[in-house]
């Protein structure tokens, strides 16, 4: 695993002059924030070594590094997810090489379905917790380079960096919320009786993708802050057919002024 990671951030290192310590993942329906980025390079998955290949649609694949909000960043436009086949390892193993690239603060984005009766489609919800209903990624044989075998998880999702963008959203008009974050493998969407279950065991929202780089960002010391947008609902009587696009769609329309809240938190860390 070092060995690969050694030789991704040394074709990284390569390709770029900047020497970012922030990276933003771009989930469904959310790449358009990268058109944002005063772009240096823009690499394909392909291209990086022991990267695996985005095969969803609305996700792109490709690794951006360059400057926003006066910082240098990378962004990952599209993500790997369970569902797609791979393995957690090769799920989060980009989480492993941004941090031995020197990435110390990880934006995470999502699509997600709300279960809390207080959310609409097209708010957002800064993550404070998650609960995780997916394989563990860090089940297999310990890397001592990545941290402790038992990793504490009080305290995933910074509080600071929450309070800063609940005032920003404010100001911006976006409606925003806290909340638990449940991570399911999909690629199913629930049915009723699953979003009525995870609303019951503690969830605000649902999808497909974040914890498992959270649990891995963390247990290497990554300062996080996570993001959901609420694209459809889950709550008994606001339960509706849901397709990809719907979801793709509604992130789409809040893009906008998302990347403000992600321009000015960026801009004072
Ligand atoms: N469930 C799971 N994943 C999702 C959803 C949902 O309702 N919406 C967007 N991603």
């Amino acid at each position: 695993m070092l060995e690969a990671i050694n030789e991704t951030i040394s074709y990284i290192k390569k390709e770029t002059q900047l020497h970012p310590d922030t990276a933003i993942i771009l989930g469904t329906g959310l790449g358009k924030i990268a058109e944002e980025i005063e772009a240096e390079v823009s690499i394909p998955y392909e291209k990086i070594p022991h990267f695996p290949v985005s095969t969803v649609q609305g996700h792109d694949g490709k690794m951006i590094i360059g400057k926003y909000a006066g910082k240098e960043v990378i962004v990952l436009k599209g993500r790997f997810h369970y569902y797609e086949g791979y393995s957690m390892q090769e799920v989060t193993f980009p989480i492993r090489a941004l941090k031995f690239l020197g990435i110390k603060n990880l934006f995470i984005s999502n699509a997600a379905g709300g279960m809390n009766p207080e959310f609409e489609i097209g708010d957002v919800m800064f993550i404070n917790d998650h609960i995780n209903l997916m394989p563990n990624p860090l089940i297999g044989k310990h890397f001592p380079e990545f941290g402790a075998r038992f990793p504490d998880m009080s305290d995933v999702y910074n509080r600071i960096l929450i309070e800063k963008a609940l005032e920003v959203a404010a100001r911006q008009q976006l409606n925003a919320h806290t909340g638990t974050y449940v991570g399911v493998t999909g690629p199913t969407l629930e049915t009723p009786k699953e979003y009525e279950y995870i609303r019951i065991i503690g969830g605000d929202a649902v999808g497909m993708s974040t914890v498992p780089e959270a649990i891995i960002a963390h247990q290497m010391g990554m300062t996080i802050f996570a993001i959901s947008v609420i694209t459809d609902l889950g709550i008994p009587g606001k339960i509706e057919k849901l397709t990809h696009e719907m979801v793709q769609q509604a992130a789409e329309k809040v893009t906008p002024k998302l990347v403000k809240v992600i321009e000015e938190i960026i801009a004072g860390i």
